[in-house]
């Protein structure tokens, strides 16, 4: 049987990584600034990662959301400690995509209404209402072009308010930091409007934390930036470090019924497991923290390159910006330099999502290799 062939790829076979490194089937080793596409929060192969996983296999590895399971407990009460969301409500799920349904499912629950405002160069996900409210209209099948969805630019209030006014929006979903659109963000009234607005219309907010979440980007989560309380988060990514899982926290006003959710593999105990080794070692190396510096780090290299024209995001979840399209840059920088980087809607944006682990070592050999590959790209 052949592979449905949906994924350009890149001539790499990695065969097994370890925290920042990624070794192919030659083992040739290449530095990961990718991290998976900001999968990989705790570097891979984390050794008290992989003994929680290892224990909970002996143990009991699955089964259904008709019996009790601790962990979800567990893992509730864990990301209510990093988040200080403490009165949220954790509805688990195995993807991305998966937690945006969720969450625009219930947002249209509890308003009883069903139209979307999404932003320009959103993305969040592949499946039905998620790439629907997904900027891009070449992954939207004429199924999904059904779904009810308005896009707006980020920053105009008025046109928000116009959108809300008309009292049909059962969401705003919005990416405090938006990764695959290329590291834009919402200006600070912006946001704090957008919560007021939905507050005044009875919409709810839903913030997108799937890429930014889970410490990357400095605060736990990207919105954090802001005192505001979306109704709800949606996460996954980083939240495991490669073991699917994803979820949503729901605000307290929001009341749980049952069967309103549902799903067969949400919150089994291994990815309970994965994701709790994850916010131990988030803590206990002080992860989130350090992002701080090591984005700091990060932009004083960059700035001495004449070449970047702007330099985005915050934390580890970063963008370089050139005036030329980087397709072919990221191309040596992978197969001559050995280094993973991320591309994104913006053609001209390198992405940089690397593990949570990375030391300035990492940049100061990727920023040598970077001035390397500019010459050789003349
Ligand atoms: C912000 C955001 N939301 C949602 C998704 C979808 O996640 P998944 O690919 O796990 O379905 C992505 C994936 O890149 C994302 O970046």
């Amino acid at each position: 049987m052949k592979l449905f062939d949906v994924y350009p790829l890149y001539e790499v076979k990695p065969t097994r990584a370890k925290d920042v490194y990624v070794y192919d089937d030659k083992n040739n080793e290449y530095l990961d600034l990718y991290g998976g596409h900001a999968v990989i929060s705790i570097g891979h192969g984390h050794p008290h990662y992989i003994k929680l996983i290892e224990e909970q296999l002996n143990k009991i590895a699955f089964y259904s959301n008709a019996i009790q399971n601790p962990l979800q407990q567990e893992l509730a009460n864990a990301i209510g400690d990093h988040s200080c969301l403490y009165n949220y409500q954790l509805f688990l799920c195995n993807s991305g995509a998966e937690a945006i349904e969720n969450a625009l499912k219930l947002a249209s629950f509890h308003t009883h209404k069903k139209r979307i405002i999404a932003f320009k160069n959103a993305f969040h996900g592949r499946t039905s209402a998620a790439v629907a409210a997904t900027d891009n209209s070449k992954i939207n099948a004429p199924l999904n072009k059904q779904q009810a969805v308005t896009f707006l630019p980020f920053n105009n209030i008025s046109a928000i308010e116009l959108e809300l006014s008309k009292g049909d929006v059962c969401a705003v979903i919005f990416e405090a930091i938006q990764g695959v659109g290329g590291l834009d963000e919402p200006k600070e009234e912006f946001v704090y409007a957008m919560e007021k607005l939905c507050e005044k219309y009875k919409s709810c907010l839903i913030a997108d934390e799937v890429q930014s979440g889970f410490g990357r980007s400095g605060t736990f989560f990207a919105f954090q930036r802001y005192k505001i309380n979306p109704h709800v988060i949606t996460i996954a990514k980083g939240m495991g470090n490669g073991f699917p899982i994803g979820g949503i926290l729901v605000h307290p006003d929001i009341k749980a019924s049952y069967g309103m959710l549902g799903t067969t593999f949400g919150g089994n105990h291994l990815a309970c497991k994965a994701s709790l080794a994850v916010l131990d070692i988030l803590k206990k190396e002080n992860l989130q923290e350090k992002t701080k510096s090591l984005e700091l780090y990060f932009r004083k290299k960059a700035a001495k390159i004449n070449h970047i024209k702007k330099i985005k995001g915050r934390g580890l979840m970063l963008g370089l910006e050139f005036n030329f399209e980087v397709a072919t840059l990221r191309k040596t920088l992978i197969y001559k330099h050995r280094i993973f980087t991320g591309g994104s809607s913006n053609k001209k944006l390198i992405r940089i999502l690397p593990p949570l682990t990375v030391q300035e070592k990492h940049f100061d050999y990727f920023f040598n290799a970077l001035k390397i590959a500019l010459k050789e790209n003349k």
